[in-house]
């Protein structure tokens, strides 16, 4: 029996896709590239704003029109999944078989078999307090990085976050199991490892936390890159800043999202800092390391942003000056506490303006950010040996995860070469390579 599988949303749902093809093919069951071919479609979603949501009904409907003839069931996976339950089976007139929730996914194959042969509409989208996927290795691309979580769901309740209620308690996965996993995966030739939870910060396993494990990771011989996201502003600790500042294989670079420049903001979304603490932690953050890649994200149009509010943004914005940052209008989400305490009273032309202000704003700190490498020598790791624009170029990262293209020479993929940087856009470094680092 084979299987389509699609992942929207973020770097956890790709983790997820990959665990839900370990249990699959531990199944028989086979995998597919091909929606034609397939008897099951799978769509692992998102729904952390309302346009993620409508991406998938979009997509449910025109992989209906494929099904004539094959018969294919279609699941729905992931966040979208949690959220919608009955509605999405009984309530719309989508062509949705089956709904499997982020702790359901050890279930898949019988879920489907029962799909297969009841043929009614079903969910199982209850969440565990204990499932982290442990014992799945997941089945993952070949290349250089490798996802791997460390701990799941959120305890946070930021009053517009949708993840604690689709992806329930937060839980962390044993430190000795996680290395084990880094270890094999150094053994397959991964070069970094990316490690994954909705706030890493609050990761605790038996009075092990997140610096803790960190330190234990970079143990491993063959992984020369570590990377972690996200952590919360609230609770950043210092050690782990040290750990980062001397550790080699910890990379350079901290997404800190910001959410807001406001205190009133801030407390209405209850991330329980502001903004003064905020700029408090990035002085400290770059007097361990005076160049840490900050970037970040930020939402604009959160009920009763007023414009003093949103002049607050701006000013904690050109205060930190980050490298680049990921900027959203709000959504409203089901069941989150601002959906029921706070009407969504802004209008859709102001969130459009401000969201056009702060990306122009994040445009020209990027490029100045950007234009200070401009004769430095990176070290880059190379990713990919071609570029989405141009065939004569290699592409890699260095470590403060910024996208590095030069021209193309004997290299491949996995490799560490040091590359001078001669020209910039606010997105890529562009330059050429110097040498290779033939230790590494
Ligand atoms: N509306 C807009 N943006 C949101 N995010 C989370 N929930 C919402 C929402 N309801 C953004 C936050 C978070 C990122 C992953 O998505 O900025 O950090
Ligand atoms: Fe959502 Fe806040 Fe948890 Fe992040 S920390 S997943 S924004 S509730």
């Amino acid at each position: 029996m084979k299987v389509y599988l699609e992942t929207y949303g973020c770097q956890m749902n790709e983790y997820d896709t990959e665990i839900v093809k370990a249990v699959l093919l531990e199944a028989d069951y086979e995998l597919t590239d091909s929606t034609e071919d397939a008897e099951i479609l799978l769509l692992n979603t998102c729904s952390v704003r309302e346009h993620a949501n409508r991406k998938v009904f979009g997509r449910v409907h025109s992989l209906h029109h494929q099904r004539n003839g094959i018969r294919a069931r279609i699941g729905i996976l992931g966040c979208m999944a949690t959220n919608f339950r009955q509605d999405l089976l009984h309530g719309s007139n989508l062509p949705i078989d089956f709904i499997a929730g982020p702790d359901s996914y050890k279930r898949l194959p019988q879920l489907i078999e029962k799909s297969l042969r009841e043929g009614e509409k079903f969910y199982d989208v209850t969440l565990s307090e204990f499932e982290t996927y442990s014992d799945v290795y997941p089945v993952r691309e070949k290349g250089v990085n490798a996802w791997i979580a460390v701990m799941r769901g959120c305890d946070n309740f930021c009053t517009f976050c949708v993840v604690p209620y689709t992806r329930g308690r937060e839980r962390s996965r044993a430190p000795e199991n996680i290395a084990a996993e880094v270890k094999r995966l150094a053994g397959e030739r991964f070069r970094q490892v990316t490690l994954l939870g909705q706030n890493v910060n609050s990761y605790n396993y038996e009075g092990v936390d997140f610096t803790h494990l960190l330190e234990k990771v970079s143990e491993v011989d063959g992984i020369e890159r570590i990377r972690f996201t996200s952590p919360h502003p609230k609770d950043f600790p210092r050690r782990l800043l040290h750990v980062m500042a001397e550790n080699p294989k910890v990379c350079k670079q901290i997404h800190l999202p910001l959410q807001a420049g406001s205190n009133r903001i801030l407390d209405l979304m209850n991330r329980t800092y502001t903004r003064e603490e905020f700029m408090h932690l990035v002085d400290e953050i770059r007097a361990h390391y005076a160049d840490m890649v900050l970037t970040t994200d930020i939402i604009v149009g959160f009920p009763t942003e007023n414009d003093v509010d949103f002049a607050g943004t701006i000013s904690v914005m050109e205060s930190v000056q980050f490298d680049s940052a990921f900027i959203f209008k709000y959504s409203e989400r089901p069941k989150t506490i601002a959906q029921r305490k706070f009407p969504d009273d802004i209008p859709e032309e102001v969130k459009t303006e401000r969201i056009v202000r702060l990306n122009e704003l994040q445009r020209e700190h990027s490029l100045l950010k950007n234009r200070a490498h401009i004769g430095r020598i990176h070290e880059v790791l190379i990713e990919d040996e071609t570029t989405k624009k141009s065939a004569d170029d290699f592409q890699g990262r260095n470590d403060g995860n910024k996208i590095v293209i030069f021209p193309k020479g004997e290299y491949r993929t996995g490799q560490f070469i040091n590359v001078k940087i001669e020209s910039v856009t606010p997105h890529v470094l562009k330059g050429n390579a110097v040498n290779v680092l033939e230790n590494r």
